[in-house]
């Protein structure tokens, strides 16, 4: 359903919906959250509406962690991925941090044609990187549709790798052995997750070019 008529009043109105809901279900739903929250993973997914890390996995608040922004980057100079990503590591002490990329993702598409959109050409120029990395492969496929979720597939597995190369990672695997590290992407068009299978728990799994 994307009904386009709803109103932002609408959207207070559900909420009172849901908090009612939510208390006939379970009493000590709110008692507990605002307690303490204790998620075991951290979600790093892209911006786009279809592919909320809550509604797509069955969890509940409390539950996942979640960053998200344009086709799920992990960019070495973004204070804000950097700064989730070490609460989650060094605080919250998740077992799992998701990578997860989409099926049609609009800023992988971008980074595939030559046209300018503005200012977010410079965040989409990262992708254009993985596809630099990967030109010969991707240029040797040629229907576009298979093209275009290849590089969905390895820029997901990129960004696992930079996950990886940050020293919040590498130090969290030398002193308590984890977070595991994955790659899965999401399909908009029957809502299922694939594991890409590109899952990392130690600095051996890693190249030693990017040693601690
Ligand atoms: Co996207």
């Amino acid at each position: 359903m994307n009904d386009s008529n709803k109103t932002h009043q609408q959207l207070l109105l559900q909420n009172r919906a849901w908090v009612q809901q939510k208390n006939k279900e379970d009493n000590d739903f709110f008692k507990r959250l605002s307690e303490t929250q204790k998620p075991d993973f951290l979600w790093i997914g892209c911006a786009d509406s279809r592919v909320s890390a809550n509604e797509i996995t069955g969890t509940q608040p409390g539950e996942v962690f979640v960053h998200r922004n344009i086709a799920n980057m992990v960019v070495h100079t973004d204070m804000n991925m950097l700064s989730v990503l070490d609460y989650a590591v060094n605080v919250l002490k998740v077992s799992h941090v998701i990578v997860c990329g989409h099926y049609g993702c609009g800023g992988v598409l971008a980074a595939m044609s030559d046209k300018q959109i503005g200012l977010i050409d410079n965040w989409i120029r990262h992708i254009k990187d993985v596809y630099r990395l990967h030109q010969a492969k991707l240029d040797s496929i040629s229907d576009l549709k298979t093209r275009q979720n290849k590089l969905v597939e390895l820029n997901v597995i990129e960004q696992v790798h930079d996950l990886a190369k940050t020293s919040i990672i590498q130090n969290a695997w030398t002193e308590r052995g984890g977070p595991v590290i994955h790659g899965w992407v999401y399909d908009v068009a029957n809502g299922l997750l694939k594991d890409l299978n590109v899952s990392m728990d130690s600095n051996e799994d890693f190249q030693a070019i990017f040693p601690i």
